[in-house]
């Protein structure tokens, strides 16, 4: 089953219809991989902005699968380290929480690539009102280039459906992913505290 994009501006091209992606049992690739739309120039809302030339080259998208759950692991385990997450888990039980989650969890992992590599990773969870984004993960040698824009545009533009609130939850000292979010139009909500066992108060 296909759709026309919502957004004009990709020209209109046929991607796979969101309903196919709110299966978590589903494991085809969502329809054909297709390339990221390019992107416009002028009166774009925030994650379309500012991009640089050598951010126009195509990425192509497809929904992850059991068979992905070892390079997600592996990924997943890069980004707990990008972002100074405490989470001690090993790359092979990331691997493994990551099956679960596509599974039985009702998360959607879907994979970019150029020229058929990996090169980034979104995971989110699609409520009837909400859309959380748990991962966004760009490898560290594609990092400002754009890439992460895309992945918004694409799930903004292209897969996820419109009128749902978009959510995502950031540590304090993420302040790259914190600058990215803010560019991408997600504004603070929430705040959560602590006290870390054997704080003196
Ligand atoms: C956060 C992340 C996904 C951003 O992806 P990216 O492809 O590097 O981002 P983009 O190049 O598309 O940047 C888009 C905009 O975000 C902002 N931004 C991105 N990285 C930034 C940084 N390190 N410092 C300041 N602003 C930044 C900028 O406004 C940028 O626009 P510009 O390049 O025109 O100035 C990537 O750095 C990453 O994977 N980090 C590790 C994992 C992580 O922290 N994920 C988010 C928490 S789940």
């Amino acid at each position: 089953m296909s759709y026309q994009s919502r957004d004009r501006r990709s020209g209109n091209r046929e991607v796979a219809a969101p309903s196919r992606l709110d299966a978590p049992e589903a494991e085809a690739s969502i329809g054909p991989a297709h390339e990221f739309p390019p992107l416009p120039g002028t009166g774009a809302a925030p994650w379309q902005r500012g991009r640089r030339p050598n951010a126009m080259k195509p990425l192509t998208v497809r929904r992850g699968t059991r068979a992905d759950c070892t390079l997600l692991g592996a990924l997943n385990h890069q980004l707990i380290q990008d972002e100074g997450h405490r989470n001690p888990m090993t790359p092979l039980e990331l691997a493994k929480r990551m099956r679960l989650w596509i599974g039985r969890g009702g998360y959607t992992a879907l994979l970019f690539e150029d020229g058929g590599k990996v090169v980034a990773y979104a995971l989110y969870r699609e409520g009837p009102d909400e859309i959380y984004l748990r991962h966004l993960f760009v490898v560290r040698d594609r990092r400002r280039q754009g890439v992460g824009r895309r992945m918004m545009q694409t799930l903004r533009d292209q897969i996820w459906p419109q009128g749902k609130r978009l959510t995502v939850e950031v540590l304090c000292q993420n302040t790259p992913g914190i600058a990215f979010w803010k560019a991408m139009g997600y504004q603070e909500y929430s705040l959560g505290l602590e006290i870390m066992p054997g704080t003196r108060l």
